[in-house]
């Protein structure tokens, strides 16, 4: 199964494969700020450290929120960005 490490933490889950990054987070107990969960409130936007590569492709939904936050090329909306193999995220403080 895939890990997810969420930094500054660094406390690591093995979750199922596609799960989101915000339901990893959450179905472990950590905090992370969600509205929408639709990737249009833009609330959910983490880092990813490395592995960016094995996410799931944007949404079309997310592009647009993330363009619109300029948001940077390592930027991903937690709600619907899904774990397809080890990850390490930054958690938003
Ligand atoms: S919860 Fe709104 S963009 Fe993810």
């Amino acid at each position: 199964m895939p890990k997810v490490t969420f930094m500054p933490a660094g406390h690591a889950f093995e979750v199922a494969a596609g799960t989101t990054i915000l339901v990893s987070a959450v179905q472990n107990g950590l905090q992370l700020r969600h509205d929408c969960t639709e990737a249009i409130c833009g609330t959910d936007r983490v880092k990813i450290l490395i592995g960016k590569k094995h996410l799931s492709e944007k949404t079309d939904n997310e592009e647009l929120t993330l363009e619109m936050m300029n948001g940077g090329p390592d930027d991903r909306l937690a709600c619907v960005a899904r774990v397809l193999g080890d990850v390490t995220v930054e958690l938003p403080e």
